[in-house]
């Protein structure tokens, strides 16, 4: 099937004859997904902000909304699948066709694989769309690459377009689990011996996760905070509360910070710093990559029980601004400043490096994520994390403990940045699964990794290095 070249978009709706006036325009809800998509393609927005600001202006609520939802936010997670079958389908590269047209057909390709909605109704609205867009000729196109879309089902055509299984059974969980291949690998390298656990992780970045809350320590205890909040006490962490659903936002305990929202396992690697074993702590210190501040938060107040003073450090203006704000009355001193180059008088006794990284290890809570990474992402990050990290160690007394830490299991990110700076500086690894009990299945140490299908964290890796 050939189709129409890159092309001019409408800039109104037609008013060109009877047969194109029919054309009805998307519903509030399709429409809403749309322009999200379209922010993400064309101007790098994120759809899990892009979204709920846009439903809340539009007054788009209820069954709407859910449905909105369900399209953007299932529609940016698969992209790559529905890519490569409406390639196929077309048969042409997806790159080739116009990129409103593209991001139509990733909606209409979406309902028909992976929803219930009548694959009438797919077709229609997004040729109708495409034809207000464009012309009926572009409309004509997407009819007819939807219309071999659906007839078949995904199983179908993964079985055809996935790499072999047996001869590359990366290249086919990641085609099958919608993820690019490059991220699949990094996952399974990550895995190690437990690389068979890569399906299950791949998986995981489809959940939606559950909303941890962090308890403040001396503010209430976790029982106390579930117990006002209808949630479940945590698992693992002894400050986490998992909530049952809801804006957390709303709750009085987030509004008068007595608990902020935190993934369990940023909580852990907070308070694996505060464990982490130092002879004669001086209550001296530091959260070097802070924005926006909430394992600051916690740091902080842990700090408080024993008279520790948290000094933070964020590049970013607007982030050191929200670590100020996150931390009020917490006694943090906040530093705007490349934490390469602080400035700040070395010996201090514990330090936060949670370094700025790919984010791979929590591709589940942005859904457009995992397509916009590329690997050059890596090496530049890496260099950075190597930097930061001898910059902390440079800062630390001995005896004194840097605790390193990223969202992004990727090997170059975590145990390579690690093993980098035991060769150069004068520092030796900790037992950080040590500091982590009682979570178990943290690999086989002396660093640690969490797994969102393990552990129902975000995949953080800590790594702890004392300073000799
Ligand atoms: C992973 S985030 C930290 C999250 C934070 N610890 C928390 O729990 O809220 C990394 C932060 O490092 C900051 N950053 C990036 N480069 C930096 C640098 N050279 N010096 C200091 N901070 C930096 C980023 O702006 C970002 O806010």
């Amino acid at each position: 099937m050939t189709g129409p070249q890159r092309g001019q978009r409408r800039p109104q709706r037609p008013h060109d004859g009877s047969r194109k006036s029919r054309r009805k325009p998307l519903d509030p809800a399709r429409r809403a997904a749309f322009d999200v998509l379209q922010a993400v393609s064309q101007r790098d927005a994120y759809a899990n902000l892009a979204l709920p600001a846009l439903l809340a202006e539009r007054g788009i609520t209820g069954r709407d909304a859910a449905f909105a939802t369900e399209l953007t936010y299932g529609t940016c997670r698969v992209r790559g699948l529905l890519d490569a079958i409406i390639g196929a389908a077309a048969q042409r590269e997806p790159e080739t066709i116009d990129p409103v047209l593209l991001d139509l057909l990733r909606l209409g390709s979406y309902q028909l694989l992976r929803t219930r909605v009548e694959p009438h109704a797919a077709v229609s609205t997004t040729v109708d769309q495409a034809a207000i867009e464009f012309d009926s000729a572009r409309g004509g196109f997407v009819n007819g690459v939807l219309r071999t879309i659906s007839t078949r089902d995904e199983q179908s055509w993964t079985a055809e377009l996935a790499p072999n299984v047996d001869s590359d059974p990366i290249g086919h969980a990641a085609f099958v689990r919608a993820h690019p291949r490059w991220i699949a690998q990094a996952f399974a390298d990550a895995l190690g011996a437990a690389a068979g656990e890569l399906d299950a992780v791949l998986a995981g970045d489809d959940e939606r996760p559950r909303v941890h809350l962090a308890a403040r320590p001396g503010a209430l205890t976790a029982a106390e905070l579930a117990a006002a909040v209808d949630g479940e006490v945590g698992r693992y962490s002894p400050y986490a509360v998992y909530l049952p659903g809801g804006d957390p936002g709303k709750l009085d305990a987030v509004r008068a910070g007595q608990a902020l929202v935190q993934d369990e396992g940023s909580q852990l690697v907070a308070r694996a710093l505060t464990l982490a074993p130092v002879d004669g702590d001086n209550g001296r210190w530091l959260d070097l990559c802070a924005g926006p501040g909430g394992k600051t938060a916690l740091l902080a107040a842990l700090g408080a029980q024993t008279g520790a003073r948290v000094t933070a450090v964020e590049q970013a203006p607007h982030r050191a601004a929200l670590v100020a704000e996150n931390t009020r009355g917490l006694g943090v001193e906040v530093l705007t400043a490349d934490g390469r180059e602080s400035g700040l008088e070395p010996g201090f006794d514990r330090v936060l490096v949670d370094a700025p990284c790919t984010g791979l290890g929590a591709l589940r809570r942005r859904p457009e994520a995992r397509w916009r990474r590329v690997p050059a992402d890596i090496p530049v990050l890496a260099k950075l994390q190597r930097e930061l990290l001898a910059a902390a160690i440079g800062l630390t007394r001995p005896g004194g403990v840097v605790l390193y830490a990223t969202c992004s299991p990727h090997l170059a990110e975590t145990v390579g940045v690690v093993a980098d700076a035991l060769r150069r500086h004068p520092v030796r690894a900790l037992d950080t699964r040590e500091l982590f009990a009682p979570v178990d299945a943290l690999g086989d140490g002396p660093h640690v990794q969490l797994w969102p299908h393990r552990h129902g964290t975000d995949a953080m890796f800590a790594a702890a290095l004392q300073v000799i």
